[in-house]
Formats: C-alpha cells, structure tokens, sequence
C-alpha cells in the first residue's frame, strides 16, 4: 500500500477574524506562543504522517514557506500548493491530486486544534483503514456553525448536513478526514452547492452512501477547538496556555513529536533549543534532551 500522505488546508480570506487577518493569514495567528498551523501540523505528525501539502492562498504562501521550510528541520517533507479562490474543501483534493498520485490522506483543515489522550490511537484505526474513509464526530454547544451528523433510529450515521439551521444532533464533523486514494477522482465528479462551493459533506456523501465512511466520536476527553471568532481564538489560546503550565508538557510541538518518533536526532532537537533559547518553548526543549 502507499503511504498516506497529509494535507493542511490553511487557505481562505479569514474575513470572520478581521481586521486582524488582512495583512496575515488567520493559520499564522498566534494561539498562546505557537503559530495556528503548529497544531494541525503536529496532528498530522501524531498520525505518523511525513509528507504533508500546505495549501494556502497564492499571497500568503511566501510566508507559510519562511515559517516551516521544507520541513527537513522536522524529517518532513513539506510541498507547498496554491489555491487561487476558495472555492470549497473538496477543492483541496483536486489540487492536491498530482501530490497525492493516488495514495490515501489525512486532510486537516489549517484552523483546528485537537488535544486529548487517545488521539494518536484514534488516528492510527483511520489509518489502518485501506479504502473509504473515516472522520471524526464531536458533541457542541452550536451544531450549526458545522457539518453535522445525522443518526437513524439504529444509531447508525444517516446523512452528514452543512450549517442546518436546525440541527438534527449536537455532533458536528470536525476539520479531519481521512480518505482513500479515490478521494480527488470523486471531488472532480461533484457539482458545486447553492453557494458556488465543492462541498466536503458532498465528497463525504459519496462514501456514506456506499457505506465506507467510518465515523468515530471523540468524547468528553477530547478538546477540539475552534479560532474561527475572536473570541474563540482568545479561548484556544487560554487552554493551550492552562494546560500546558498546568502539566509541563507542550501542546502541537513538532520539534517534540519529530524527536519521540526518531525522525529527528538529538543534535538536532539541541539545534531547535538554541534556536529559541530566549522563551519557554526552548526551555522546554532544551529539557527533553536532559
Ligand atoms: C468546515 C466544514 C464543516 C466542518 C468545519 C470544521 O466549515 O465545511 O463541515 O464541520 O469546517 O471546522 P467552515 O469552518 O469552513 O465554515
């Protein structure tokens, strides 16, 4: 079989979070002391995953590049690709299709962070899985800001439905899809929705219908939060800041990740310490090799 390969969909105006992101992409805001786009990364290396496509807008890619290289500094190998207007997340499998060539994904949306024990092992069952797909449900104040899930009376999925005024479950789908190679040759085949978008419910769809799309719910241990406002952002930022001086341990740091799985050697990890000898992050670094 072929690698999975990942890909983190950090494209999109962040008009929702203006007038901060008119001169920065949203993905590159602070959550706490890391840039967005360390948290999806770093779940996507969780999964075990190694080569990862940024998908940014064709303005904001220049500074997506200066922030994470090639991605050798992590035993990534990162490939940048532009999307040139945002029309839909399904999109995102056509211009990654040549990337891909044929190989299954994990696609991460560049604004969600995931946090909880479990989430590795959750991961590694969506990977295992050769062909159709997996996502992930989570319980919400506000289904209707999402994608969400409808169940039958068996308690099987029914149909997944995007932003429903009345929502038919608290559970919404969040930013993380795991698909089979077939995933690009499905998006081609879909019309766009009423507003002019490839929809990923719609590529979803494809998979629900034929009864290949596994979806887990992430429970009560679980945080899967949301920058989308800001004061969701502010929120994200305040949990990452509780729980990681609360526990000691880093949340979405690839540096730590990239060392747990041997991809990156100890000189290295002491050359990422260095690099941020001035903060708390370094320190932290620095105390892994100790
Ligand atoms: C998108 C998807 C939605 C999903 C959400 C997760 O919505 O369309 O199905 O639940 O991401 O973050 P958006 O945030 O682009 O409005």
């Amino acid at each position: 079989m072929t690698d999975r390969k990942g890909i983190i969909l950090a494209g999109g105006s962040g008009t929702r979070l203006y007038p901060i992101t008119i001169g920065v992409s949203k993905q590159l805001m602070p959550v706490y002391d890391k840039p967005m786009i360390y948290y999806p990364l770093s779940t996507l290396m969780l999964a075990g995953i190694r080569e990862i496509a940024v998908i940014t807008t064709p303005h904001d890619q220049a500074q997506f590049r200066h922030l994470l290289g090639d991605g050798s500094q992590w035993g990534l190998s990162l490939t940048y690709i532009a999307q040139p207007s945002p029309d839909g997340l399904a999109q995102a499998y056509l211009l990654a299709e040549e990337f891909l060539d044929g190989a299954p994904s994990a696609m991460v949306l560049g604004d969600n962070i995931f946090f909880g024990h479990g989430l590795s092992q959750i991961m590694a069952t969506a990977m295992a899985r050769p062909a159709g797909g997996t996502v992930f449900g989570y319980h919400v104040a506000d289904p209707e800001r999402y994608g969400v899930v409808a169940f039958d009376d068996a308690g099987k999925v029914r149909e997944i439905v995007e932003k429903p005024s009345k929502p038919p479950s608290s559970y919404a789908v969040t930013g993380l899809y795991f698909l089979d190679g077939e995933a690009p040759a499905r998006a081609r085949d879909l019309a766009p929705s009423a507003r002019g978008e490839i929809e990923i419910v719609s590529l979803l769809e494809t998979y629900l219908a034929e009864g290949s799309l596994d979806i887990q719910l992430m429970g009560r241990g679980y945080a899967w939060l949301d920058t989308g406002t800001h004061g969701s952002l502010l929120d994200a930022g305040n949990f990452v800041r509780t729980m990681s001086l609360r526990q000691g341990m880093q949340i979405g740091c690839p540096e730590e990740i990239a060392y747990a799985a041997g991809w990156i050697d100890a000189d290295r990890l002491r050359d990422h310490a260095r690099t941020f000898a001035k903060t708390d992050y370094g320190k932290y670094l620095a105390d892994l090799l100790a």
